[in-house]
């Protein structure tokens, strides 16, 4: 099989992923998400997974499937991929935090259905909670051996946005990309990445394969 003829560098190391964007229920029949497609955090999973490590992969709700053997946790709120990444983190020596995860969840409005108000013009004001940061809390508790990768998703200031999530997220790599460019972010096969490490090595890479630059970013984690 193709696993059996890809290096072996991650072999036996266990790893986490998380995957997909998150869906924050608002009323019986809508919610609050992304366009994340869980494209960028599968190939990070078939990467690792095609070199020997032992995956288990948090998923938000995607179309995605993954080989048999490898562990899924399927989730979909940003609290429950929090819950299920704190119980796991400890057993594990290598996180890679992919998620599009729901920076805020709206205040429930209930177990029915809102009813629109018939008063013509009238709209409604929805209030939002701050959900918690699940890579800044694994970054926390990270202890002596593990690594840990983030992503920074940005329309700003790339190279600046990665250094501060880099350091207060107590990161080891981070992968940066601009999501207001063609051929990089949502839904896209490609990706164009800023990687910088806790090491102070900085790269920027052309727009590739995502397959490619996960490949690449298992390495890059794997320096020193
Ligand atoms: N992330 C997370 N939990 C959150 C928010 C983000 O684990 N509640 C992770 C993402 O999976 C990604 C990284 O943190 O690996 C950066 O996400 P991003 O949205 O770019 O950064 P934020 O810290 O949320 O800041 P902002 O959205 O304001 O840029
Ligand atoms: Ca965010």
């Amino acid at each position: 099989t193709l696993r059996a003829l890809a290096p072996k560098d991650l072999e036996g190391r266990k790893v986490l992923i998380t995957l997909g964007p998150t869906r924050e229920q608002w009323d019986a029949v809508r919610f609050w998400s992304n366009p994340s497609s869980g494209t960028m955090g599968a190939c990070m999973a078939m990467a690792a997974y095609l070199r020997g490590a032992d995956v288990t992969v948090v998923a938000g709700p995607t179309a995605l499937t993954f080989p048999c053997d490898m562990g899924v946790v399927p989730v979909r709120s940003a609290r429950q991929m929090y819950e299920a990444c704190t119980d796991l983190w400890p057993d594990m020596d290598m996180g890679c935090l992919t998620a599009a995860v729901a920076d805020y969840r709206p205040v429930p409005f209930g177990e029915t259905k809102f009813k629109k108000n018939t008063s013509a013009g009238s709209g409604i004001t929805v209030e939002f909670e701050t959900n918690p940061d699940i890579l800044k809390t694994l970054g926390q508790s990270k202890r002596e051996g593990q690594k840990l990768m983030g992503f920074a998703a940005e329309t700003g200031n790339l190279r600046e946005e990665a250094a501060r999530k880099l350091e207060t997220k107590n990161l080891d790599l981070i992968a940066a990309n601009d999501i207001s460019r063609a051929g990089s972010g949502f839904g896209v096969a490609t990706n164009e990445m800023f990687v910088l490490d806790s090491k102070g090595r900085k790269e920027q890479w052309p727009q590739l394969p995502k397959t490619e630059v996960a490949w690449r970013l298992w390495d890059h984690l794997l320096l020193d």
